[in-house]
């Protein structure tokens, strides 16, 4: 694992990702596009961060890897392995994002050129960013095909002759190969056929494992992020509205947008019927927000709701120790998912 200059005691760092007070700035909008973000992943853990379209997943993820739209504004820190990413230099930043992170994009016949053989996409960044021999470079990356379930044979492939669930594992592969800490998977199983899915899926959690990678998993699929997630954070509207270990949240949701989408989402064990879907729309960026962002979607608002935007304090009561917290005025109110099952 790569470690950071300087933090001389990489023990001493408690989160490979830390994020806090993070806030986005597009221009044209009349609030911030992120509002105040706060999230964490810890070596070898998986985080889910899940909520609508629109919502800022995307954005909090790019953040990470100073990705940011041009004409952006941020504010906060965004530590990884311990230095901030929002201010690093040039040359840290390159450092970053060859090595300790690395982020496993949507669609894969997008991010790779179709004219080069998949070894040399693979061991490009090594080669030219770090002086890797290309024997080593070719080694690792053989190596990292058969992690991932390929052959070393793909090495000579080019991106055409593989099915879209193998080129994602190529991907991945890709990722792999500077070592990072952190892993970032934006989507990055949204456009595979669902055995596809659930195999990447699989081999993910088996790679965290093996290289104690850091995974913090962006969907909009709440099946998933249970299936995957040690912890979940909920976004709406460009803040975390509720978080918590992936157990508690989803047996007992406390803010009734993190309901309203369990509602919403197809189960296995559920009765066959009718999905319950959130009425209304998210707040438009245009529009200066008062009050909780929520409130003209929910059932349970009041005025306060209007008026104030709610905390973000932790459950009463949680057996996580205070990992649940929740933004609600009315989160007592929130019945959970089972009354909508
Ligand atoms: N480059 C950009 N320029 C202007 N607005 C942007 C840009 N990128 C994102 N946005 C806006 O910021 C908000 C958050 O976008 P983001 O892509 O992070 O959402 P998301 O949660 O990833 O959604 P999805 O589930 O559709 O991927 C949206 O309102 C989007 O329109
Ligand atoms: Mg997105």
């Amino acid at each position: 694992m790569n470690t950071p200059a300087t933090v001389e005691d990489p023990s001493a760092v408690p989160y490979v990702l830390d994020i806090k007070g993070l806030r986005l700035w597009l221009p044209g909008t009349a609030r911030p596009v992120l509002d105040g973000i706060d999230l964490s992943v810890s070596a070898g853990e998986t985080v889910a961060l899940v909520g609508e379209s629109g919502s800022g997943k995307t954005l909090t993820s790019r953040s990470v890897l100073r990705l940011l739209p041009p004409g952006a504004g941020a504010s906060g820190t965004v530590r990884v392995a311990g230095e901030d990413v929002l201010t690093m230099t040039a040359a840290r930043l390159r450092a970053l994002r060859t090595g300790t992170a690395a982020m496993i994009f949507q669609d894969p016949r997008a991010a790779i050129n179709p004219l080069r053989r998949i070894g040399d996409f693979l061991t490009e960044s090594l080669r030219l960013n770090r002086m890797m021999p290309a024997e080593e470079a070719d080694r690792r990356a053989g190596e990292l095909l058969v992690a991932v379930g390929l052959t070393p044979a793909a090495l000579r492939r080019y991106p055409g002759q593989l099915s879209g669930g193998m080129l994602q594992r190529v991907m991945i592969a890709a990722a792999l190969m500077g070592e990072p800490a952190l892993l970032l998977a934006d989507e990055a199983t949204t456009a595979l056929d669902v055995t596809t899915q659930a195999e990447v899926v699989t081999l993910l959690a088996d790679l965290r494992d093996r290289f104690h990678t850091a995974l913090l998993f962006v969907t909009h699929d709440l099946g998933l992020a249970a299936t995957i997630s040690d912890r979940v954070y909920v976004m709406y509207a460009g803040r975390i509205v509720e978080t918590g270990s992936a157990d508690a949240l989803f047996a007992r949701p406390r803010h009734p947008y993190t309901e309203a989408l369990l509602a919403a989402t197809p189960r296995l064990d559920a009765p066959q019927g009718r999905l319950a879907a959130i009425d209304g729309q998210p707040p438009d960026l245009r529009a200066e927000l008062t009050g909780c962002p929520f409130a003209p979607r929910c059932v349970h608002a009041t005025t306060i709701c209007a008026e104030q935007a709610p905390a973000d304090r932790p459950v009463t009561g949680d057996p996580g120790g205070g990992v649940h917290r929740v933004a609600c005025h009315h989160s007592d109110r929130v019945q959970g998912s089972a009354t909508h099952a």
